[in-house]
């Protein structure tokens, strides 16, 4: 039985809230997975605490009116650290908003959750990008998991494919569309709407970041690239290491021109083996329309690995939504459930008789 808090309550915690009440059946008799959520905070939706458990279905309730500090019977109104640190939880899930440029309050939260003893699950690409290398540290320190398969493309295993699936070739590239409000903004140009049309109805949609920066200008797809190139390369790839270029320079003609030359525009980023070092880049790129990358249109990712056994692979799915964010929690957490399974703990009546026979002193044998 793993306890649960979610740190952050937005659209991904309540995607895996949903998912949580709705096939937790389901979940114990197919994953052999068992779960409580004992903990939930958000900085606006108010937070909840029960170490015997929470009602999910009351939780989300609350949440539509920011009014889980309401909660009957529960430990109410904890920030994120006191929840992370004082709470019983097993696992720490980290669903706060991302700031790619400081990483905060999402990298304390991080730092929080293993320096007090509990695995860390998150879709927060900020800090897993900037500071990978530290926490994957921490974990390993503390015999405990860090695991982001969000981070990057949703729930779409991006991650998994390539830390599981393609093990035992060299990854020699990826490279993909890895920003799902770039694309459809691109695709919807490709249809005669105009730039901020497009950007207007991918806000609407709840895909798109809350600064447009962070997706038109390729802050976020840069954010992933640094992911894969630390996480799948093993790579000292840093933010002043990747080129980047974002969308706002494509205009209706460059789109229209491609077109006729049977082209289409995909900001798309890169990772590559180069020689002994490795490369990162986001930027637009024409694409043949015979690319498996060039056919796939709005929100939706794609990444293409390139190994050394098997050539290409080619994987393409969500890279956004509720949902499917959600999804990307949840395989992380039945990874968990399967490497390292929950300690049962005694009951504390039970620990302290133990305690107390450990220290009495052995009966001296007669001779
Ligand atoms: N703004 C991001 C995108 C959300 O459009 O892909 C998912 O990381």
């Amino acid at each position: 039985m793993y306890r649960l808090a979610i740190i952050g309550f937005g659209v991904v915690g309540q995607g895996l809230a949903e998912i949580l009440l709705k096939h937790k059946a389901r979940l114990k008799k197919e994953n052999g997975f068992e779960f409580s959520v004992v903990a939930v905070s958000d900085f606006v939706k108010g937070a909840a605490y029960d170490p015997k458990g929470l009602d999910l279905a009351k939780v989300l309730a609350l949440a539509k009116e920011n009014r889980i500090s309401e909660y009957r019977g529960a430990k109410t109104g904890w920030n994120a650290i006191d929840t992370i640190v004082k709470s019983n939880a097993d696992v720490v899930v980290e669903a706060t908003f991302t700031d790619i440029k400081t990483a905060e309050p999402a990298y304390s939260h991080f730092k929080a959750a293993l320096k007090s003893g509990k695995h860390l699950v998150t879709t927060n690409k900020g800090p897993t990008a900037l500071f990978f290398r530290e926490v994957a540290a921490l974990a390993k320190s503390r015999k405990l998991q860090f695991r982001y398969e969000g981070t990057v493309a949703s729930g779409t295993p991006a991650l998994n494919l390539a830390g599981l699936c393609l093990a035992g070739n060299e990854i020699r590239e990826i490279r993909g569309i890895v920003n799902g409000t770039t694309n459809f903004i691109l695709t919807n140009m490709e249809k005669g709407k105009s730039y901020g049309e497009a950007l207007k109805e991918a806000q609407d949609l709840g895909f798109a970041e809350a600064i447009p920066d962070a997706d038109v200008e390729g802050f976020d797809a840069m954010a992933k690239v640094i992911i894969l190139a630390k996480a799948v390369m093993g790579a000292d790839i840093e933010v002043a290491d990747v080129a980047r270029t974002g969308i706002t320079k494509i205009t209706l003609d460059d789109i229209n021109s491609a077109k006729a030359e049977g082209k289409r525009w995909k900001l798309i980023g890169r990772v590559a083996r180069e020689g002994g070092a490795v490369r990162a880049s986001v930027r637009p790129e024409k694409l043949d329309v015979a690319d498996p990358l060039a056919g796939v249109g709005g929100a939706t990712n794609a990444l293409t690995f390139s190994t050394d056994l098997i050539r290409n692979v080619t994987i393409i799915g969500p890279g956004a939504g509720k949902i499917e964010t959600g999804y990307a929690i949840l395989v992380d957490l039945l990874a968990i459930n399967r490497t390292a399974p929950a300690v049962k703990k005694a009951a504390p009546k039970k620990a302290a008789k133990r305690m107390k026979k450990i220290r009495k002193p052995a009966k001296k044998a007669k001779r």
